[in-house]
């Protein structure tokens, strides 16, 4: 009998997306051959819910390894207004669970991050064969070592700083980088590391400026004649930790800075009278072809995504633990967020080589 798996890709994109949908689409043909029918599904779960879906054919997944972005389209739709009946008066689960019949699918592979994986078990519960792959930036996803797209993003990341170093150096400046993630300070971690940033600063590990200011004079008076600054996009300092994020959000707004970088900046440069620049690379950290690792790293999660279609299990998400491919249940991940924990090696390397963590 014909087996029918739907794909979807939801969330901010990342590269390594495609990678991942032609490394569960080749050993899915290879295994089952005629006896497997891939639907797309356009724009993750908003697609799912519209019934935007097409049949795939084998050529379609050849090429597509190295390519950025997703071919299927993604989209966020929150999983807090999932089972929230809007204007449109369509009952979204009702619809998703329409539409997966309508397809006649017999398993749907959901590849996203945190907000894809609470829907994906969401539709588990309701009695869909889900499976999840995990994707992001972030490597925020609980259960798995490391998530496809995040040592790319580290990469990019990396040679931002390099960059910056340079006409750090030439005009005797400190410059502060700002790096995506909001909950989870795993890029800016590695990033930072990897480019031999001077402070980084974590949203797991609230600031106080007067450290940061320090650590700038100590280089200034050791000689040194710029600084670097990795700041996660969420980091927020100690003052801040005692209040609700609304609240210092609002807080900002209302001093003029819209983001965590370019208050940091104004602090240093009136506190120190060095001359201070924000850099944001934005959304570069998430465009562009997957790295080496990450394109061997999708391929072996897809392919394991076939095994679990090949073998029937559903209900789970595919992860890694301890260098072995592996999946954890769909209950155990979802809702949860894998962050920098205290004295992790990273955390405890950092302090070692002597970079401020605020
Ligand atoms: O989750 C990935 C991520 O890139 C975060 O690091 C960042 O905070 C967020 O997405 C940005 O989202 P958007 O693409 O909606 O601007």
């Amino acid at each position: 009998m014909k087996r029918r798996v739907g794909i979807l890709t939801s969330g901010g994109d990342c590269p390594g997306l495609n990678a991942t949908i032609r490394g569960a689409a080749k050993a899915l043909y290879e295994r089952m051959g005629d006896d497997v029918e891939i639907v797309g599904i356009a724009n993750g779960y908003s697609g799912l819910i519209n019934g935007e879906w097409r049949v795939m054919q084998p050529h379609e997944f050849s090429g597509i390894l190295t390519r950025g972005g997703t071919i299927l389209g993604t989209k966020r739709t929150p999983f807090k207004l999932m089972r929230v009946v809007g204007e449109d008066n369509v009952d979204k689960v009702a619809a998703m669970k329409e539409n997966y019949k309508e397809m006649k699918l017999d398993c749907l592979l959901c590849l996203g991050g945190n907000g894809t994986h609470k829907t994906a078990n969401l539709l588990h519960q309701e009695g869909l064969n889900i499976i999840g792959l995990p994707k992001t930036i972030d490597n925020d996803i609980w259960g798995t070592d490391v998530t496809f797209g995040f040592h790319t993003a580290v990469d990019i990341a990396t040679e931002v700083i390099d960059r910056i170093h340079t006409t750090a150096s030439s005009h005797r400046r400190v410059m502060v980088i700002e790096i995506m993630g909001n909950k989870a300070g795993w890029l800016t971690l590695y990033s930072g590391i990897a480019g031999g940033a001077d402070i980084i600063l974590l949203p797991e590990l609230p600031y106080d400026i007067n450290n940061v200011i320090a650590a700038v004079e100590k280089r200034a008076k050791q000689g040194k004649t710029f600084s670097i600054l990795a700041v996660a996009e969420g980091a927020f300092d100690t003052e801040e930790a005692r209040m609700k994020r609304k609240e210092w959000t609002a807080r900002r707004a209302k001093a003029g800075d819209t983001t965590a970088t370019a208050r940091i900046a104004r602090q240093i440069e009136a506190a120190t009278g060095f001359e201070t620049r924000v850099c944001v690379p934005g959304h570069m950290q998430r465009g562009g072809s997957p790295s080496a690792y990450d394109r061997v790293l999708s391929t072996q999660f897809g392919a394991h995504a076939a095994k679990l279609v090949e073998n029937e299990r559903y209900g789970v998400a595919v992860a890694m633990k301890n260098h072995a491919v592996t999946e954890n249940k769909l209950e155990d991940v979802a809702g949860k967020t894998r962050l920098v924990p205290e004295g992790c090696d990273m955390i405890t390397v950092a302090r070692r080589m002597g970079i401020c963590l605020g």
